[in-house]
């Protein structure tokens, strides 16, 4: 049977070997998906080994651009990205790099939420790996603008000046924004210890501005929380973006897409539990 794995380190607690059985049975697909914990120092070796006789995997934190750095070609967003979530054999033997994690992104918000992105004034709060996946996807929908805003603010700089040739971007920090905007989305790790980007209130605009935060978790996330204080038109959190991404690779290696609306009450269903 095709053998499919995630590495990480810590890997443990990774949904992906759900979410891809879920999507193999409901497409009647024939594989098998495990978690692998590739040890911090080799995962290059680790990866040369499962590739002897595996079909594709995901990658997850610290992985990313290693996985990049392993790669025999990649595609346009995975090279804007400079990271890979996603690896897949090719017929020659050669491994494609992906990154799908944009457009998970992207269709979470697009589709799941019919929160539509041309013309819109997008703000994104954060200017590590995961704004970097998302640039491409979202520049690609055209919206007015996105301004990346960052604790260090010399990270969002770099970014914007990286991503110029694709659309109107640029870089700020935290207490330089007051004028509203049409959505936020936090892509910060900052919920993770229960803490806030230090933005103002008066960016959004009650009933109006969309918040989506990439992280997500059993309670709402503190972004979250603080969102629905403001009177956000829509709040979102980011369990919608990891079965995308998710759905994004599952087409990429089987040819299949799968439906995550599914999936996604599932997930939703077991972090409740
Ligand atoms: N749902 C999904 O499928 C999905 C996929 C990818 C990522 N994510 C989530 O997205 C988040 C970011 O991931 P990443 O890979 O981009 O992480 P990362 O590369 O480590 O970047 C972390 C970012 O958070 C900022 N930050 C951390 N603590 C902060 C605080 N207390 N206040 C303000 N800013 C703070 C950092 O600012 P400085 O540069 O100033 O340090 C940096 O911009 C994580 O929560 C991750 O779980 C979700």
């Amino acid at each position: 049977m095709d053998q499919y794995v995630v590495f990480g380190n810590p890997i443990g607690h990774s949904k992906s070997p759900l979410i891809h059985r879920l999507f193999a049975e409901q497409t009647g697909q024939q594989l098998e998906y495990a978690t692998l914990l590739a040890p911090l120092d080799d995962f290059a070796g680790t990866a040369r080994r499962f590739f002897a006789h595996g079909r594709g995997a995901n990658v997850t934190v610290p992985f990313k651009e290693e996985a990049y750095r392993l790669c025999d070609s990649l595609t346009r967003r995975a090279q804007r990205a400079g990271a890979v979530n996603t690896l897949c054999k090719q017929a020659d033997g050669s491994l494609l790099g992906d990154n799908t994690d944009g457009a998970g992104l992207v269709r979470d918000l697009r589709v799941n939420a019919g929160v539509g992105l041309k013309g819109k004034r997008i703000l994104l709060l954060g200017a590590g790996g995961a704004v970097r996946g998302a640039l491409e996807p979202l520049l690609a929908e055209q919206p007015a603008s996105v301004v990346i805003a960052n604790r260090t603010v010399e990270k969002a700089e770099q970014l914007a000046a990286a991503f110029a040739d694709l659309g109107p971007v640029s870089a700020s920090g935290y207490d330089w924004l007051e004028e509203s905007v049409d959505l936020i989305i936090n892509a910060t790790s900052a919920s993770l210890s229960g803490e806030l980007p230090a933005i103002s209130a008066s960016l959004v605009e009650p009933g109006r501005t969309v918040c989506y935060d990439m992280m997500y978790g059993k309670e709402p996330t503190t972004f979250c929380r603080w969102a629905s204080a403001q009177g956000a038109a829509q709040v979102l959190d980011g369990l919608g973006m990891l079965a995308e991404q998710a759905a994004e690779a599952f087409f990429l290696w089987r040819g299949v897409r799968p439906d995550s609306a599914p999936v996604l009450a599932e997930l939703r269903r077991q972090l409740a539990l």
